[in-house]
């Protein structure tokens, strides 16, 4: 089911996500309803937090070098930790909760990281490029972070001005 994207600046998104503890049908209902989301919103990546579960779950699907969504890249990442950063790279962020804004944001460059797929099994490996980057903003999510707090105090200045004058006018 498609369920409604909280928009900033919705209270919920400050909450801090907590870890599954059962990995049963109401988890695997809820990654379909955030894959569902994803892809009704056009995203690449989704926090549990962003439909207003305060749960550590995470979907990613990255695009191919034709632009499609295949299941192969798709990621359902439950109860995710960075256990190693290295490096740092820049990149232009957007966020489902944030439309139509994008935003040069510096991340580290590859992350280890460790996570539970959707039947508990524990996954590690190395993450880089796209995939590192989604993974980081995602995460922030699950901290009650996003995307904009990482600007300068005059962009995020400029920012707030702008979407407060959206908000008003309807988007
Ligand atoms: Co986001």
């Amino acid at each position: 089911m498609v369920r409604e994207v909280l928009i900033y600046p919705d209270r919920r998104l400050k909450l801090i996500s907590h870890d599954v503890e059962s990995f049963d049908a109401k988890l695997h209902t809820l990654l379909e309803d955030m894959k569902e989301t994803m892809y009704a919103s056009d995203g690449i990546g989704l926090a549990a937090i962003q439909i207003g579960v305060a749960q550590n779950v995470l979907v990613i699907n990255l695009p191919d070098e034709d632009g499609e969504q295949t299941l192969e890249s798709l990621e359902e990442i439950i109860n995710p930790v960075i256990l190693e950063a290295h490096g740092s790279v820049t990149y232009q962020e957007g966020c489902l909760s944030i439309p139509s804004v994008y935003e040069d944001v510096e991340r580290k460059e590859s992350i280890r990281v460790r996570y539970f797929d959707r039947d508990g099994g524990m996954i590690e490996k190395e993450l880089e490029g796209l995939m590192a980057i989604a993974f980081q903003h995602e995460l922030d999510h699950l901290q009650g972070h996003l995307f904009i707090e990482k600007l300068s105090y005059l962009k995020r200045k400029k920012f707030e001005k702008e979407w407060k004058k959206k908000i008003k006018e309807g988007k």
